[in-house]
């Protein structure tokens, strides 16, 4: 399933519109001050980072300001298409390319190799001995996982009622997701178990991203970017469509304290773990 995954264009738009982001985090911070980076790429001279499976750039943009040159990486066109339309980042460039063959790079090239959201899709030997090859000595990679038990989704109201079945809908989300990855996926968002490099000057923090969507609409953005959703529609016809269904759900759990329950605004939290590792001198 992993291979097909993020191909077409509309969900690879509809994750650049509706899903929460990395800005305003810190994760950049963390990561300037774990590797001893200054916060200004100027003072970082010949520095290359590299963010693999980005998607839209949603990280890639974050961690740019820190490096002279931000390379983005990601198997699917269609979101290397839009991360294009949407950067304007002079020292970000984006290459359709296999997280599992870094052969574009040289050995030692690479101060900070970053993977956010992505790293359960990786085959994970070839993945982490690329990257320790076009590591650099001293240089890092930096991983950020969300958590399966870290959706959190919430009216503005505090409505403990509401706001609980709201959670049991979110929870359910998870649940039909995780019920069609494989199991190494489900291995990394569930126990965040995954195979990480064998280098032992490590760091851990947690980050928690954030979206509010003004109307239901939004919301239901959020769950047609869900590219596991789709695929469970495609494999269980017969159950309806899920995006349908828990938009349903959510309607009738929000019309308990609104007259117009579509125009209700939400907000979704995503929780995330995030580890630094540093290559050995
Ligand atoms: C859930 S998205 C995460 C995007 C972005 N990093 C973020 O945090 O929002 C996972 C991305 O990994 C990409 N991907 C999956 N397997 C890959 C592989 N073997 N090599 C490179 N990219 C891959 C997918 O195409 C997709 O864009």
């Amino acid at each position: 399933m992993g291979d097909r995954l993020f191909e077409d264009v509309e969900t690879a738009r509809s994750y650049q519109d509706f899903r929460p982001n990395y800005i305003g985090l810190g994760l950049e911070k963390e990561v300037a001050s774990f590797m001893g980076l200054r916060n200004q790429r100027s003072q970082n001279v010949d520095s290359v980072g590299l963010d693999i499976g980005c998607g839209n750039g949603q990280l890639t943009k974050v961690l740019a300001p820190l490096f002279t040159k931000m390379i983005g990486i990601d198997r699917s066109k269609s979101q290397i298409d839009v991360a294009n339309e949407v950067t304007t980042e002079k020292n970000i460039e984006y290459r359709v390319n296999l997280a599992e063959d870094l052969s574009f790079l040289q050995d030692g090239s690479v101060d900070l190799v970053s993977t956010a959201a992505a790293i359960h899709y990786f085959q994970p030997e070839p993945f982490l001995a690329e990257v320790d090859r076009v590591l650099k000595p001293g240089g890092c990679l930096l991983t950020v996982l969300m958590r399966a038990d870290g959706f959190y989704l919430k009216t503005l109201t505090n409505n403990d009622s509401v706001n609980k079945k709201c959670q049991d809908l979110m929870n359910e989300f998870v649940d039909v997701s995780l019920s069609i990855v494989r199991d190494e996926t489900k291995k990394v968002l569930s126990a965040g178990m995954y195979t990480a490099p064998d280098y032992p000057d490590r760091y851990s923090f947690q980050v928690t991203s954030k979206r509010q969507y003004d109307n239901i609409d939004g919301f239901v953005g959020f769950l047609n970017s869900s590219e596991t959703l789709q695929e469970y529609n495609k494999q269980f016809p017969e159950e309806g469509d899920q995006v349908d269904r828990l938009k349903k759900r959510l309607l009738s759990i929000l019309a308990d304290t609104s007259s117009t329950p579509e125009s209700t605004p939400v907000v979704l939290s995503l929780l995330h773990n995030c580890y630094l590792y540093k290559k050995p001198m």
